[in-house]
């Protein structure tokens, strides 16, 4: 008898509970929310599980505080950790090392409590910073590269996608393109492997204002903290759960996506964002694209931003 697709998404918060809405309303299978907090992935799932009569889906939703309900998953979304937040005496953010600590502990803990139980997933990281926790997630699962995977890349470029469809006033379904690199302000968008329903960029957009959506997606992130206070999370779902939807309907999709590479690219044992076909066995091939000088130059710079993380980490 055909089952279901199941997925786990761990971290009931923002981005996990609305990567929920998003898996359900396009029936994905059915969702496990797990929290260390009492009763909100639970209430999440609830209220979520009472919208289906309204909305028309018939997905289960379980939450929970352990892990037991998780067992069997086919996909496993990491959304678990805490975000930089000011000291209220000092006025200080949370340094980036006690960051890196902080949520490598959570990551890696999260991280054998699902791999034991779902052996056969396909792992999802979202949690900050992103690329090392890849190599988090990697090291205490012990999966295969191919079903450790992050999301940075698809958000990246979304928001990318949406400047240039705001700036030229078309449709961002015929807007194509991909941000490659680590998940922070050296990422690598490609302006030359941009094209507007198939017309190169350059050929409508001038290098200034070009340049100028570059600097814009690099800060993405920040631009919406600055206008909420707290970090995003439509778009940062949404763009999971698309991984979600390529795997567990084994599209095939190339997606930007943080994958280990085993010299790809030139990298060695290095997660860090490349274009890579996602499909039920996880991220099955990583591309090489051809790059320019100046693209690899940007790709080495954004490398060793990831490296400089990476190097925290007791691996
Ligand atoms: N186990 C399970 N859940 C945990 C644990 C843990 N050990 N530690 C924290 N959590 C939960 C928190 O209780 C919280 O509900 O993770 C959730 C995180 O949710 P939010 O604080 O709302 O953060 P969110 O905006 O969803 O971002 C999640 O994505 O973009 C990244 O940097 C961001 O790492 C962050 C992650």
């Amino acid at each position: 008898m055909p089952r279901r697709n199941k997925i786990t998404i761990v971290g009931a918060g923002n981005v996990g509970a609305t990567a929920a809405h998003w898996a359900v309303q396009k029936d994905l299978g059915d969702v496990v929310l797990v929290d260390i907090k009492p009763g909100l992935p639970q209430g999440k799932s609830l209220d979520l599980a009472e919208s289906g009569p309204v909305m028309g889906f018939d997905a289960n939703l379980v939450g929970a505080n352990d892990y037991d309900a998780t067992a069997g998953s086919d996909v496993v979304v990491i959304t678990a950790g805490v975000p930089r937040t000011k000291d209220p005496v000092t006025g200080q953010f949370t340094s980036r090392d006690d960051l890196v600590e902080i949520n490598r502990k959570i990551v890696g803990s999260v991280t054998k409590e699902v791999a034991s139980r779902s052996p056969n997933a396909t792992l999802i990281c979202v949690s900050n910073p992103l690329d090392a926790m890849c190599h988090v997630m990697l090291a205490e699962s012990g999966f295969p590269r191919e079903r450790v995977l992050g999301m940075a890349g698809v958000l990246d470029t979304a928001r990318y996608k949406t400047f240039i469809a705001m700036e030229l006033g078309v449709s961002v379904e015929d807007v194509h393109g991909m941000v490659l690199g680590g998940h922070g302000d050296t990422m690598v968008p490609l302006p030359s492997h941009t094209s507007i329903g198939g017309i190169p960029l350059r050929e409508l957009m001038a290098e200034d204002k070009i340049q100028a959506i570059i600097e814009r997606t690099r800060k993405g992130g920040g631009e919406i903290v600055g206008l909420l206070g707290y970090s995003g999370y439509y778009a940062p779902s949404a763009s999971v759960i698309a991984m979600v939807e390529a795997i567990v309907r084994d599209k095939k999709r190339v997606l930007p996506t943080a994958c280990l590479c085993k010299g790809e690219y030139g990298y060695d044992n290095l997660f860090i964002g490349v274009p890579a076909v996602i499909g039920a066995g996880g991220a099955e091939k990583i591309i090489e694209m051809k790059l320019g000088d100046k693209e690899k130059e940007m790709l080495e710079i954004s490398a060793n931003a990831v490296r400089d993380v990476v190097k925290l980490l007791p691996y």
